[in-house]
Formats: structure tokens, sequence, C-alpha cells
């Protein structure tokens, strides 16, 4: 059901963990299955990502899209992180089952919401990046239960 490279990053995470003082943090969570993705980026004065770190409360699929995210965005610009798309996160892990593509969807979130942290942070606008829906820290601010 799952791919080697699913099996891989599941079993051996890369890059789990949180920084300190981060450039900019992002969490996202989806409604229905109730599983949450923090991402945390380290941003240079060039804009280029020097670290990332991620920490999933969720499924076995989400921790493997988190962990290659992670793998997809190091070491790139802002603007190349912004088109690792969901679709590129699945290719990369070689396919994931149907029914898990929307866990890929919340490391596509994770990562426009910790960018949005940090234009937000610095005051700058970075061109094609709209404001995440699933941040977690909106949905603290007006609960609907
Ligand atoms: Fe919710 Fe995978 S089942 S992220």
């Amino acid at each position: 059901m799952y791919t080697k490279k699913v099996m891989d990053h599941f079993a051996n995470p890369r890059n789990m963990g949180e920084i300190e003082n981060p450039s900019g943090v992002g969490t996202v969570g989806n409604a229905k299955c109730g599983d949450i993705m923090r991402m945390y980026l380290n941003i240079d004065d060039n804009g280029v990502i020097q670290d990332v770190k991620f920490k999933t409360f969720g499924c076995g699929a989400a921790v493997a899209t988190s962990s290659i995210a992670t793998e997809l965005i190091k070491g790139k610009t802002v603007q190349d992180a912004l088109k690792v798309t969901n679709k590129a996160v699945v290719d990369a892990l070689d396919g994931l089952p149907p029914v898990k593509v929307h866990c890929s969807l919340l490391a596509e979130e994770a990562i426009h919401a910790a960018l949005w942290d940090y234009a937000e942070k610095k005051g700058i606008v970075i061109e094609g990046l709209e404001k995440p829906k699933s941040d977690i820290h909106e949905e603290e601010k007006e609960p609907t239960y």
C-alpha cells in the first residue's frame, strides 16, 4: 500500500524537531482527521532556507510527507519553496494512496504558514503566497465549538 520511500521517511523522519527563535513557524491542522503539523524555518538575509524542522502529531503519511517536504525546501529560496506543492511532495514519495493525499496537503500548507509567519515578522510581502487557511493560531482566536 505504501511505497518504500514513504515507509523510509515514516521510519526515519528527516529534520524532525524544532528550531529556537525561527525566522518563521507555521502550524496547520486538518479538521477531519485532527492531525496537526508544525514547520519551523530559518531563513537567511538572502531569502534562502538554511534550516527547517518539523513536528507532526498525526498519521504515518503525515510524518512521511513532512519529512520529505523539509528535504525539498532546505537550501531553497523562499520563492522556490513556494513552488513545492502537495503534488511535488507526493511525487517525491513515489506516490501515496488516494485516501492519504490530504496528508500531503498538510505539508504544503505548513510550509506556506511558516513562510507567512516569516513574511509578517519581516514586514515583507512574498509574491504568490496566500494567507494560510488552516493556521491553528487563527482558529485559537475564534473557537468554533
Ligand atoms: Fe490526517 Fe494523514 S490522516 S494527515
